[in-house]
């Protein structure tokens, strides 16, 4: 047998190992590259991050820095959802402290068309400038096209501090 001869024939025989060497790492670097792809998907899916439902409580205000028996406009932070977009928005509403440290929370809008209303301290009411709708300080319509009372958050005290919830259904 020439030097020849035998060169090729241990070509011939390391081919198939070689070659099955080369399949098996780039199936390998594939399923790296695959696996590199999928692993934020999979973790997203395991442990979703824990996004704040709306409508979840919020830390509004100081209960000891509300004035008692006059409302008072507040403002605070709340969380808003939109798809995967949480954002922090300001947000207001009217407080009313009663001598009791009861608390009722109003959301900022008129219920006729939503404008902005204020506390008119003369006269003891909610007045809303769009279309003159007034409101008594619990809230209830006294003149205008308002068709309802002012809508209220639900509330609640911790320590010290005023909660606010959602929107309270309406009775
Ligand atoms: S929006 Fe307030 S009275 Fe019309």
């Amino acid at each position: 047998m020439d030097d020849q001869h035998q060169s090729h024939e241990v070509a011939d025989d390391l081919s198939p190992t070689r070659r099955s060497f080369y399949i098996k790492f780039i199936y390998g670097i594939m399923t790296a590259i695959g696996a590199a792809l999928a692993a934020p998907a999979a973790i997203y899916l395991l442990f979703p991050p824990k996004i704040p439902k709306e409508g979840q409580w919020v830390d509004a205000a100081d209960l000891a820095s509300l004035p008692t028996g006059t409302p008072e406009e507040i403002s605070y932070q709340r969380t808003r959802v939109d798809g995967w977009k949480v954002t922090s928005e300001k947000a207001t509403a009217w407080v009313l402290k009663k001598p009791d440290n009861q608390v009722i929370a109003f959301a900022p809008q008129c219920t006729h068309l939503g404008c902005a209303y204020h506390w008119d301290d003369p006269s003891h009411t909610f007045i809303c400038p769009c279309h003159t709708s007034a409101f008594s300080i619990d809230g209830k319509v006294l003149a205008g096209p308002a068709p309802r009372p002012l809508d209220r958050y639900e509330v609640k005290v911790e320590g010290s501090r005023l909660q606010l919830g959602p929107l309270e259904p309406h009775a």
